[in-house]
């Protein structure tokens, strides 16, 4: 997501700063900035762009003072613009703040705030921040105790960096559920998002927990705890890795990163802004035809999206693979037809091409997508962001877990909006959605030796064969997209019940076939088709319920998830097929982060 930097201390803070931001670069971002604090005034710079061109025209790294604040932003609330871009200041133009995070009661907070006369310029959550603080310093409290109280009305995640005028030589800093690191140095300390900000200037860190505030100044700090107000020790760890280790968190790829990046991810994709959520669902609801288009994995989280929106909201629809759009459905397409594109990138052609088509056929379009200000943004009627931040690995993997928790909770609303299921149903529903992180850090930590086995097992087979059946048939098809693209072995992936009219001829002595096997209504079917493929020599590997003994019995090779709803599941069983993927790749000395022949964003033809 964003990247946030602070210092306090003897140097040129915003030369500093600069250089801090450079060393973010790698996280991906589309707009950038830094404000300083010099003789009670302060001067603020920002811009959408690259960090070089952007100081080249503003001189970002000139700015007077020893205090000073910066950022990187991926936008999540308003268009990647030089007004949305990061510092944001007060209505005094003497408190600055930068945030990595999603604020979910900004709507409210901001209303709030207007009806007290502050005024807003950027579309930004952040915003509210330093106007929150500004309220406070009105009623004369210090700016500790001002940003303090802004703190505790805030919901959602954030780690966040702020400098007063009224108090020059301070910075503050807070973080919840988004890290945040103090840089102890000798003359000055520093704030960052990220330790690769930092390595350049000291490697003495002290990494704050979450729902802690710092004060900190160029000879020392204090921590205090948000909820209670006392102070507390965290300690001082010497951080001795390179820059490029600490770019992939200690992981040896970007991937394995955004793998384990999952929960927090998860966590962002829940803190949808509820407003375009609404409308996406209205929208929805008013077509008579639905679509859901997308290449790739996005095509594959439509395809699970289908099936939830079948099941909760009762409404059906086509998925389509964004390419056979046109050809299949062109002829067909009216004023009543809505199509709802997901795309992580929003630039992918063929999905463009699709929708450009609808458009002239008075089609209505909604997106789904990980990318502020991408061209799908401009061309849909109503879009959602799914908050994963930005992907470095080619495959997608973080993106594909919150794409199909979005449309999860597309589903949800529209099932509430349509009055189609009911509210014991819907509520157990939300209990699973807001679990879900939780439960993929469970994952997480339950498979990884297993996966690391399997991948063992399969490295050197031919090809490996994917079954699953309802909307397990999405994980199957996704699992299959993962290893073949990372291992570059070929995988077939069908519908269970499929597998009996033709694929299963492929099946002799320790052929693998993997099987997705939930516990849902459809287990004893998939059970027989175990023994249909065991009884023909497959190595049947199993992904099932941790608890399911049947099932582990049946298996040559068994992993066990955790329990969650049947809809959710193709979160959930997605991610031991990433890390199988991963580990296929690795071990057969492929690069995991660039598979060959591939592009992040495809956007020719
Ligand atoms: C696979 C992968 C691709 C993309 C596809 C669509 O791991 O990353 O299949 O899913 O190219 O990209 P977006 O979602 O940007 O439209």
């Amino acid at each position: 997501m964003c990247g946030i930097v602070g210092y306090v201390g003897d140097g040129q803070a915003s030369d500093i700063l600069v250089r801090s931001l450079k060393r973010l670069e790698y996280r991906g971002y589309d707009s950038a900035g830094v404000a300083t604090c010099y003789q009670n005034r302060l001067f603020v710079e920002k811009d959408s762009g690259k960090i070089e061109e952007i100081n080249n025209k503003l001189g970002l790294d000139t700015l007077p003072g020893h205090v000073g604040v910066a950022h990187t932003r991926w936008a999540t609330h308003g268009a990647p613009t030089k007004v949305n871009a990061h510092p944001h200041t007060d209505c005094t133009n003497t408190i600055a703040v930068v945030h990595n995070g999603v604020l979910e009661n900004f709507m409210q907070l901001k209303k709030e705030l207007t009806d007290l006369n502050h005024t807003f310029v950027s579309k930004t959550d952040t915003e509210v921040i330093p106007h929150l603080v500004e309220e406070g310093l009105r009623a004369g409290e210090s700016v500790e105790q001002a940003f303090l109280k802004a703190l505790r009305k805030l919901e959602g995640s954030y780690a966040l960096a702020m400098i007063s005028t009224s108090e020059p030589d301070k910075l503050y800093a807070a973080r919840k559920e988004a890290p945040l690191i103090i840089g102890v140095g000798k003359g000055f300390n520093m704030v960052a998002s990220d330790i690769t900000a930092l390595l350049d200037m000291t490697q003495e860190m002290v990494f704050l927990h979450d729902r802690d505030m710092a004060v900190i100044s160029k000879d020392s700090y204090r921590i205090i705890k948000i909820d209670t107000g006392e102070g507390v020790e965290r300690p001082v760890k010497t951080v001795a890795i390179s820059v490029e280790t600490a770019e992939k968190q200690g992981h040896p790829h970007f991937m394995l990163k955004e793998i384990y990046e999952q929960p927090q991810t998860l966590r962002d994709s829940l803190r949808l802004q509820q407003q375009y959520l609404d409308l996406l669902a209205e929208l929805l609801d008013k077509g008579r035809v639905i679509f859901l288009v997308g290449a790739g994995t996005s095509y594959n989280a439509c395809l699970a999206g289908s099936y939830q929106l079948s099941q909760l909201a009762r409404l059906p629809s086509f998925p389509v693979i964004a390419s056979e759009f046109i050809p299949n459905y062109g002829s067909s397409l009216g004023a009543d037809t809505v199509v709802l594109a997901v795309s992580q990138s929003g630039e992918t052609a063929d999905v463009l091409t699709a929708l450009d088509f609808a458009r002239m056929r008075a089609c209505t379009i909604l997106g789904l997508t990980n990318t502020v200000g991408s061209t799908l943004t401009r061309v849909a009627r109503a879009y959602i962001l799914q908050n994963s931040g930005p992907e470095i690995g080619v495959a997608a993997t973080k993106t594909f877990t919150s794409q199909v928790l979005v449309l999860a909770q597309t589903a949800l609303r529209l099932a509430r909006l349509r009055g189609k299921i009911a509210q014991f149903e819907m509520d157990e529903f939300k209990t699973e959605l807001l679990k879900i992180p939780r439960i993929v850090e469970e994952v997480l930590m339950k498979t990884s030796v297993k996966v690391k086995e399997l991948a063992k097992a399969l490295m050197s087979k031919p090809f490996i064969f994917i079954l699953g059946r309802g909307i397990s048939t999405s994980t199957a098809y996704e699992g299959r997209l993962k290893i073949m693209e990372l291992s570059y072995i070929p995988c077939i992936a069908y519908p269970a019940g499929e597998s009996k009219h033709g694929p299963i001829s492929v099946i002799e002595e320790s052929v693998p076939v993997v099987f997705v096997v939930p516990p849902d209504e459809y287990r004893k079917l998939n059970i027989g088709s175990i023994m249909e493929m065991k009884a023909r020599g497959a190595y049947a590997v199993v992904l099932g319920d941790e608890a399911d003994s049947e099932l582990m019995e049946l298996a040559d090779f068994y992993i066990g998830l955790p329990k969650t709803h049947p809809l959710l599941t193709p979160i959930t069983y997605a991610v031991p097929f990433q890390l199988i993927a991963y580990h296929l790749a690795v071990m057969k000395g492929y690069d995991p982060d660039k598979p060959r022949n591939l592009a992040k964003s495809v956007t020719v033809l």
